[in-house]
């Protein structure tokens, strides 16, 4: 756990981290690291923790946020099935940072068969340095399910963070029976903690973190491609085969309720290596964060135009910037029928 006067835990499933409200406050989200960790994968995980490294040392972030898949418990590619193992030297090497890190859990940090289940992970990770995470309450379903206020030096909140479980499979619990979703208690929860704090400050914003991309992003992009202008291209492209997204066939309401409720501006997903898209949509900006796998797809380490970092600032005067921050020289922009604005 983070220990720092300037991080409170306020309760099982809520902290408060102070930062400047002065200057920019800038969070790196890095996804799917796929970090392997066995005899299989040291070479690739030499490559991805270098890029990680590379990253931080080009935006010097105040804050990193990994939108799951940190790590690849899955024997044919890391050659181990070690998860706990692999849990620990990732935070060894980012609480070498000396930055405090949060993380939501994708599906494959707990692959079917390792070591360690989502509880036991999260009792590890709750153990780094300079990291910031909880199981968050039982009720809800998923593990780690939690909310990061940025407050100022009274106690103001600035911005949320919004951290939840996206859950691995559907019923039958294996990759055949389709991604899961957010479930319907997490939405509630969610909703009224935001509620409750709009209450307080009817100004208040979040950004939501989780894996999974939600079905309204692929319907945004749908429409966007028919030339719907209510749609508005940010940056990226759709570049896995067929312009695939990976969401659940189970649907949830967490997009519509987080219309609904307003203070939710700002989602952040990864699971779709190859796909870096950004884009507003009925007043939330759904962003894919630029990945980081040399492991985890086949073939992948040969392929550069998805690697790197998403920077997102929250400017001095509220405003909230997302940019892409690739490694490699070129980016993809490629979204048939939309020109680049
Ligand atoms: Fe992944
Ligand atoms: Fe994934």
């Amino acid at each position: 756990m983070y220990c720092s006067e300037k991080c409170k835990q306020i309760d099982e499933a809520t902290f408060a981290l102070q930062i400047p409200k002065d200057r920019d406050f800038k969070i790196l989200q890095l996804t799917d690291l796929h970090l392997g960790f066995g005899f299989l994968s040291r070479g690739r995980d030499k490559l991805a923790l270098d890029a990680v490294s590379r990253l931080i040392e080009k935006t010097k972030p105040d804050m990193l946020v990994l939108t799951g898949d940190s790590v690849f418990p899955f024997l044919p590619r890391s050659g181990t099935m070690n998860n706990g193992k692999q849990a620990k030297k990732l935070m060894t090497f980012l609480d070498g940072f000396k930055i405090p890190y949060t993380l939501v859990f994708g599906n494959h940090d707990c692959e079917m068969g390792s070591t360690c289940d989502k509880e036991e992970l999260a009792k590890l990770y709750q153990q780094g340095k300079y990291c910031i995470f909880t199981e968050g309450r039982k009720n809800p379903t998923g593990v780690g399910n939690f909310l990061i206020e940025l407050v100022d030096e009274e106690g103001k909140v600035l911005l949320v963070l919004v951290m939840l479980d996206s859950n691995m499979y559907g019923e039958g619990g294996w990759f055949f029976s389709g991604f899961d979703c957010i479930h319907e208690d997490q939405v509630d929860w969610c909703m009224e903690r935001l509620a409750a704090l709009k209450e307080e400050n009817p100004d208040v914003k979040a950004m939501a973190f989780f894996h999974m991309p939600l079905p309204e992003f692929k319907e945004a992009y749908e429409k966007m491609k028919l030339g719907d202008k209510s749609v508005i291209y940010q940056h990226g492209s759709i570049s896995e085969k067929n312009e695939y997204f990976g969401i659940s066939k189970y649907g949830g309401t967490f997009f519509d309720r987080a219309v609904e409720n307003g203070v939710i501006k700002w989602m952040f997903c990864g699971h779709d290596h190859l796909n870096t898209l950004s884009l507003v949509y009925k007043g939330i900006q759904m962003t894919y964060g630029m990945s980081i796998d040399y492991l985890g797809y086949k073939g992948i380490q040969k392929s550069y135009i998805q690697r790197g970092g998403t920077l997102i600032t929250r400017k001095a005067d509220k405003a909230v910037e997302v940019k892409m921050v690739p490694l490699g020289s070129v980016v993809s922009t490629r979204v048939r029928g939309v020109k680049k604005p």
